[in-house]
């Protein structure tokens, strides 16, 4: 099992579903968790699932909104330099595109691919002077193939994340800094199994996601650079989801 004690490590997205799953499993592996999420709301209820804890940290962030998230890595810093982060942000509106608002795209682009840039810049340029650190980022299996009805405009967001972080893990590879990628199929979530995603395929749980993010941190994948683990939903004739 990888063993992360002393280690510091950002999570946004904290107060999702994947967020809260992945503060969990870094906590149980030893890690200092900083868990960033935008809704006081929601981080009440990660604090309610998690419960006290000496080594998490809440904190309230925007991803799109650059002078707070500076403020945010900045206090961070100060407080011990970051090793790592799990970027789990994500947006998303269910819709053919010919019924997408303005207000729709606006949202989906600017959660999922201007905050995933905004993140992965304001985190190399503290990492790479150091040459120390792993930043995961959380994608989807829709950015590797034409997404499902209803989801074309996430898609493309999702595919842009995707080359974003590879292309940011060559840029810090040199200094021996790591970004990795997950894309998850769709995740055992209320709504998608309301929308009886599970009737037809095993979703995948958020704990087996957030297993694999944290995998992503150490263990034999210290030498990876720019890897993408993908994590599918398979389909499935057993009614049980499992075969
Ligand atoms: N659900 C799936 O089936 C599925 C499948 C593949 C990939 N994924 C990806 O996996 C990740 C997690 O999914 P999930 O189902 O756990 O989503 P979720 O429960 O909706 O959580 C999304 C998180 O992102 C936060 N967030 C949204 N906009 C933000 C912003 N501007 N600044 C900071 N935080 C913001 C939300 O905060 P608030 O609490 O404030 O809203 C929430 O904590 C996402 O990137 C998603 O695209 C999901």
């Amino acid at each position: 099992m990888i063993d992360l004690h002393g280690r510091h490590v950002l999570v946004t997205g904290a107060s999702g579903r994947l967020g809260t799953a992945v503060c969990e499993a870094l906590l149980a592996v030893g890690a200092h968790v900083l868990a960033a999420g935008r809704t006081r709301t929601r981080l009440s209820d990660l604090r309610a699932s998690v419960g006290q804890h000496e080594r998490l940290n809440v904190v309230e962030a925007d991803v799109t909104d650059a002078p707070r998230l500076e403020a945010l890595l900045e206090a961070a810093e100060r407080r011990a330099p970051l090793d790592a982060a799990i970027h789990t942000v994500g947006a998303f509106r269910a819709g053919p595109l010919v019924d997408c608002s303005d207000e729709d795209l606006e949202i989906l682009w600017q959660t999922n691919v201007h905050g995933a840039a905004l993140l992965l810049r304001g985190l190399l340029r503290r990492m790479i002077p150091r040459r120390q650190g792993t930043v995961v980022v959380v994608a989807s299996d829709a950015a590797l193939r034409p997404s499902s009805p209803g989801a074309a405009f996430y898609g493309a967001c999702k595919t842009a994340v995707l080359h974003l972080a590879r292309s940011a893990a060559a840029e810090a590879a040199p200094a021996g800094v790591r970004v990795e990628v997950l894309c998850p199929g769709p995740l055992r979530t209320p709504e998608n199994e309301a929308a009886g995603l599970a009737a037809h395929m095993r979703l995948v749980s958020t704990r087996e996601a957030a297993a694999a993010a944290v995998s992503l941190l150490g263990g034999s994948m210290r030498a990876s650079h720019g890897s993408v683990i993908v994590l599918p939903a398979t389909e499935s004739a057993d009614p049980t989801g499992f075969r």
